[in-house]
């Protein structure tokens, strides 16, 4: 018998935040099915309980997570497993990331924190606070464990809830930027733009990401990038690695909800757009929200050769725009109500310009703001790369 229900419980008789009779523990597989039923109250979205539970489930099969998803529950020390009253939750999922410093680039590891989660009556009373300094000080642990596997050297966090409350326990803010556009419909998409001539994006199924923007030339050149990146600048920066399975867990999630919301259509086969002449390329997915406003087509990375020249600026621009009309055609066709990316450069600036001269950089205050936490003593100040929805967790 699990004690997440807790109907028996007097509330008044449970330990405050800062009590020493609490503690943070690893859930039971148990546990981590009764963690979720408990946070479906807010995450479970148009979906029913059961099949919220087989959504996160399916999740939990995928490669990008699969052997590295942990989740953590604040309990009264000393009750039994299984039994125990759950007072907050939440996961962690090891990540790959890099480290470039002084053009060295080493691979290095990392953690996602998500699904932090204090059930409606217990709040309040310093329960998220204490479970989140409590992993703050875990990780701060592992960062020194001899286990290699274990030393994990900063981890992110996309907070829903602002920018001060993981702050205190060592999760600063990162730029938290995006552009949001309207989706067109076919008529939209096809009608030239005056005085802008674009070339015609093609769309990329899973396959084609994978070549164009997974493959070990892609690869190789991209942490070039970093290393030069690194010898141009002081400071040490990190990125998680963009890798294939980041896409597929995005991807899995889609498509689990978009065979139960949107039957009357065909699997969302179309996973990105890209210009082979410009060699730009991105992958992108749709999220279903819990109200068709919130139906945002998400474009979870970029990828594109820093131009050299006037005209090569001018060509890979205008082959970013011409991609993101592509998206905004695939978001009118799955009822998205926007299409958004993360944390623009000035080149993807200039292409939103010659879509709509009047769109604004968007800078998010309370939702989906990354957080970054340098584990240990040393407290680096870390510039993050590559800070694009595909890291999202
Ligand atoms: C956010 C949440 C985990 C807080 O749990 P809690 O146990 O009530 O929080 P605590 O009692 O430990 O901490 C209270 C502090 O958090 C702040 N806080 C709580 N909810 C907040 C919110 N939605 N936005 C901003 N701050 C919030 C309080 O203002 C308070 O700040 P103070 O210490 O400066 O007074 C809980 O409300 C919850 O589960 N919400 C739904 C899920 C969610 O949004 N999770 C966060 C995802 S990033």
């Amino acid at each position: 018998m699990i004690a997440a229900d807790n109907s028996h419980l007097d509330n008044a008789a449970l330990p405050s935040g800062d009590s020493p009779e609490l503690v943070l523990v690893p859930a039971t597989p148990e546990e981590r099915i009764e963690s979720i039923k408990l946070n479906s109250v807010v995450w479970k979205g148009a979906l029913d309980l059961d099949t919220y539970l087989a959504r996160e489930n399916h999740l939990h099969q995928q490669a990008l997570v699969k052997d590295g998803l942990d989740i953590w529950l604040l309990v009264v020390r000393g009750e039994a497993e299984n039994q125990r009253t759950i007072l907050a939750s939440c996961e962690t999922y090891k990540k790959k990331a890099v480290l470039a410093q002084d053009g060295n680039v080493e691979p290095i590891s990392a953690h996602g924190l998500g699904s932090v989660y204090c059930r409606p009556e217990f709040r309040g009373k310093g329960y998220a606070k204490r479970m989140v300094s409590e992993l703050s000080k875990k990780m701060d642990t592992w960062q020194t464990e001899t286990i290699l596997a274990n030393r994990s050297r900063f981890s992110v966090l996309y907070s829903d809830i602002g920018k001060k409350f993981y702050a205190q326990f060592g999760w600063k803010p990162y730029p938290s930027a995006h552009f949001s556009l309207s989706p067109l419909s076919k008529n939209e998409h096809d009608r030239a733009i005056t005085g802008v001539s674009l070339p015609k994006a093609k769309t990329l199924v899973a396959d084609d990401v994978r070549h164009s923007m997974c493959n070990d030339e892609i690869v190789r050149k991209e942490l070039g990038l970093l290393r030069t990146v690194s010898q141009r600048s002081p400071g040490a920066k990190v990125a998680i690695l963009p890798s294939f399975e980041h896409y597929k867990w995005h991807w899995a999630r889609e498509e689990f909800l978009a065979n139960i919301l949107r039957k009357d259509k065909k699997p969302p086969l179309i996973k990105g757009a890209g210009e082979d002449k410009s060699r730009v390329y991105c992958a992108w997915n749709r999220n279903f929200g819990e109200t068709p406003e919130e139906n945002t087509l998400y474009i979870l990375r970029w990828i594109y050769d820093e131009p050299t020249s006037a005209e090569e600026t001018e060509a890979t621009a205008r082959a970013m725009a011409a991609i993101l009309k592509r998206a905004q055609l695939e978001a009118y066709e799955w009822n998205m109500a926007k299409v958004q990316f993360w944390n623009p450069t000035p080149l993807m600036e200039k292409a939103v310009a010659m879509l709509d001269p009047t769109a604004k950089i968007i800078h998010r205050e309370m939702d989906s703001v990354a957080c970054l936490k340098w584990n240990g003593a040393e407290k680096k100040d870390v510039e993050w790369l590559w800070n694009e929805k595909y890291a999202w967790c």
